[in-house]
């Protein structure tokens, strides 16, 4: 990938940019709806680098629009949420949830104009427990994605946010990067630490699989491969526009996960964690011989107090102030390969350790990256194609797309066609479709 404007036009999301222009084609997950109480306290929400607020108002309806009042640019995060909407302190004038200009208490009753003043609202809406926000101008509103995880009642899934200090890209190909698993997380550990039949074995015993990897409807897809015996272990992995991952961590029948790479701007991203509350789906944190999980693992992220900073949400305690709580001692001792505790946060070191923005000048991809190569690629052709010709990107507006794909590892004879074999464990797996239902 050459350095320069491919590069930028990958990694840059703010307005006018030609990422920025594809991500606007989407509904993108942004606060838990807990986040939000109705009158309660706005927050501060960092968007495609756009500062915004975030407040539910006294109805239970979701407002998120530019922190700027549109009288004098006061900050609409010190108004008072109150009675159907945010009033601005400066001089009194007020919003609902969609932008419109309620009250003028300030301006003499015969020049009144509130009919003709908008705050820049972005439409919202609501669904197991997430508040999307759609930050493009399409007149007709895209329905919410039917990726899996995002179907699922909120009782049946579990949901984590983490701020991560890095741009969104290199954060996101983490994930569909799967050489680094028997290195960064399973450095430390081989063949003989696992049960024979333990599903992660073979990561260990071979820690250069084969891949096939292509564009799909959603965006790109893999699959890593390996001999395990008379058998062939396949692992598959999603890339789905325009910034979410399915990773292969568990077994594909039952495995429903997601992960979101939502960029806050161009240095920080918020991820969305999302996954299945299947006792049985998760690969990582089953037990080694030993009876413990993979050296290092850690159930949860730790986190400081949130605060109302525009990136004061969801920021982990081990973080680059501290090296990561990095214990070299464990290191040297390789009862943890990185020193590192948490797989996240292995994850997160090394990818926010590439510098702000990744110099993609500086790299030399080899034979494993060939999902991350192959989807930059789409990305980027996307985003032409979006800014030159206008045409949507995929999944824009035909979002059924995003039901098809599915992650997660399974077993076949040899010689089997690695996709018809997805095509038949997708049509087992996935029983019924869900309603397509519009967003308000
Ligand atoms: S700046 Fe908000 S009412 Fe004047
Ligand atoms: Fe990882």
């Amino acid at each position: 990938m050459a350095a320069g404007s491919d590069s930028e036009d990958l990694t840059r999301v703010g307005p006018g940019t030609a990422m920025g222009a594809l991500m606007r084609q989407y509904w993108l997950p942004a606060l838990a709806s807990s986040e939000l109480k109705a009158d309660g306290d706005p927050v501060r929400l960092m968007l495609l680098g756009e500062k915004l607020i975030a407040f539910r108002d006294s109805a239970g309806k979701v407002g998120v629009m530019d922190h700027r009042c549109p009288h004098r640019c006061a900050s609409l995060f010190l108004g008072r949420n109150e009675a159907g909407g945010i009033r601005c302190v400066y001089h009194g004038w007020k919003f609902d949830a969609a932008g419109n200009c309620v009250d003028m208490p300030s301006v003499p009753a015969h020049q009144d104009f509130k009919d003709k003043v908008k705050a820049k609202a972005y439409r919202t809406a609501e669904r197991n427990g997430l508040v999307w926000v759609y930050m493009g101008d399409r007149a007709e509103l895209p329905v919410l994605p039917p990726i899996e995880a995002t179907l699922l009642p909120e009782s049946r899934v579990s949901v984590s946010f983490v701020q991560r200090d890095c741009n969104w890209l290199q954060a996101l190909e983490g994930d569909i990067d799967t050489a680094h698993f028997g290195f960064l997380h399973a450095g430390s550990v081989g063949p003989d630490d696992f049960q024979d039949d333990h599903p992660m074995r073979h990561t260990v015993v071979d820690r250069a699989p084969a891949y096939h990897v292509k564009d799909t409807g959603w965006g790109t897809a893999y699959a890593a491969w390996r001999p395990d015996g008379e058998q062939v272990s396949w692992r598959f992995a999603n890339f789905l526009f325009p910034f979410w991952t399915q990773a292969p961590n568990g077994e594909f029948g039952s495995f429903v996960a997601a992960r979101a790479w939502v960029p806050m701007d161009d240095t920080h991203t918020l991820v969305v964690l999302m996954g299945g509350r299947n006792a049985s789906s998760g690969y990582s944190s089953m037990p080694l011989k030993n009876g413990k999980p993979l050296p290092g693992f850690a159930p949860r992220v730790e986190y400081l107090p949130n605060t109302t900073d525009w990136y004061g949400r969801w920021r982990p305690v081990a973080n680059a102030g501290n090296d990561y709580q990095i214990d070299r001692e464990a290191q040297h001792s390789n009862e943890i390969f990185t020193g590192i505790r948490m797989i996240f946060m292995q994850d997160q070191a090394v990818t926010e350790s590439m510098g702000p923005i990744t110099d993609h000048g500086f790299e030399h991809l080899g034979g494993s990256d060939l999902m991350v190569a192959r989807t930059r690629r789409r990305l980027l052709r996307a985003a032409r194609e979006l800014q030159e010709k206008g045409t949507l990107p995929p999944g824009a507006a035909d979002p059924e797309v995003f039901f098809a794909a599915r992650s997660g590892a399974f077993h076949t004879a040899p010689g089997a066609d690695w996709w018809q074999a997805y095509e038949d464990r997708v049509a087992a797996a996935i029983k019924a479709k869900p309603e397509m239902t519009a967003a308000e």
